[in-house]
């Protein structure tokens, strides 16, 4: 009601309520390298576009007279009480967005309480984004230098980090043709290496060349399930795997004794071809049923896709592109109206169906179209 108030004083809002219109906006603010960094995919684009098909071709199926006065979103994830099942997802370099980056994502995130994961590859160090952050969860690019990945990891446990998110569909960087057009790596320009600079074992073993020594130790592809034990001595709190598309692999993360896993093809900027992040989600969470905590993400863009997500078995799912374009487009402000924006019409759209509270979403709250 706010934003119709304040029409009544020919206050409009500055940015569009629908979010799937903030790319096109911010494409013309950003840079144009910046701009196919952010909105770019692996390959052909196939995948991102997998995602978006596999929400669309699943529909709610609202259901009338349920007293619907509550609408709860509030839940526990990861030992965190969170106001709403939503995160703000690692995005890395933001400072390609905006002056402010990860600052900005973790002051908006604060304001309304939701957890923000900060990426190994932030532009601002994870020390320096923890003294304006709220709920605060930080991913691990595990690098190929196990000193540094136990540094990392202390140095998030000290500065208030809760939970760890390592990422394994990263090893190394996908083949992304527009970033290969613009022959444009933000890391090489020293954007995103912030806190391996901040580091002191990396910084005693860079030398004269940081960039140079982040190439050599970021990527680590021999790492195997049972590298995963190494990573549960040296971390205290619970762990997720994010990246996983696969029920066996599932299984393996139960087996290796984590605390979550978060389904997700990284937007389709990984492997292009890949299965639609969506499409995998049901098959995974049937098969660790309440073994694992099951997140999600890969293009969600409303609030209609959460409730989709949270009825395929999800937990909470994490936020990518959408909150970058609102950085792009005005900051922290516009990092908020975004959250603001999916918060409300998530509320909205679960109620309109007829659940009071996201507790009360399965699968029977959706129909699939046939292809
Ligand atoms: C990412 N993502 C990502 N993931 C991660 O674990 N660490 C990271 O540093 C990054 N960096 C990153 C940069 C940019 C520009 C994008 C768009 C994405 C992946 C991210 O966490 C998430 O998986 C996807 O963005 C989800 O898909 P949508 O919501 O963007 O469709």
């Amino acid at each position: 009601f706010e934003i119709y108030l304040n029409g009544l004083n020919d206050v409009l809002p500055s940015l569009p309520a629908d979010l799937t219109r903030l790319e096109a906006l911010a494409r013309e603010k950003l840079p144009p390298e910046a701009y196919d960094y952010i909105a770019g995919s692996a390959g052909t684009g196939d995948t991102a576009v997998a995602n978006r098909e596999a929400f669309r071709r699943r529909r709610i199926v609202p259901r009338m007279l349920r007293g619907v006065t509550g609408g709860d979103l509030s839940t526990r994830v990861l030992g965190a009480e969170l106001p709403a099942p939503l995160l703000l997802g690692p995005v890395g370099v933001l400072r390609i967005a905006h002056p402010e980056g990860e600052l900005a994502v973790a002051r908006a995130a604060r304001s309304l309480g939701l957890p923000m994961v900060l990426s190994t590859a932030a532009s601002h160090s994870m020390e320096e984004v923890a003294e304006v952050a709220g709920p605060r969860w930080y991913q691990l690019y595990w690098p190929g230098d196990r000193d540094l990945a136990v540094s990392f990891l202390e140095r998030a446990a000290a500065a208030g980090y809760t939970a760890l998110v390592v990422t394994l569909d990263t090893f190394t960087l996908a083949w992304r043709p527009g970033d290969l057009d613009n022959a444009y790596l933000p890391f090489l320009r020293g954007v995103g290496i912030q806190n391996y600079l901040a580091d002191p074992v990396f910084t005693a073993e860079a030398g004269e060349d940081p960039i140079a020594h982040w190439a050599g130790v970021f990527g680590n592809p021999g790492l195997t399930w049972d590298d995963l034990a190494f990573l549960r001595e040296h971390w205290d709190g619970p762990i997720a795997l994010k990246g996983i598309q696969q029920s066996d692999d599932a299984r393996r993360a139960v087996d290796a004794g984590m605390d979550g896993i978060v389904v997700s093809n990284h937007g389709g900027r990984q492997v292009d071809g890949a299965v639609a992040s969506l499409d995998a989600l049901p098959i995974v969470a049937h098969a660790v049923g309440d073994q694992i905590e099951v997140l999600f993400d890969s293009g969600v863009r409303t609030g209609a896709d959460v409730v989709k997500a949270l009825a395929l078995g999800a937990k909470a799912v994490l936020l990518g592109r959408p909150y970058v374009y609102g950085l792009a487009l005005d900051g922290e402000e516009g990092v908020r109206h975004v959250l603001r924006c999916l918060l409300a019409e998530l509320e909205l759209t679960l109620r309109l169906s007829g659940h009071d509270g996201v507790a009360a979403l399965s699968s029977e709250s959706l129909f699939e179209q046939p292809t």
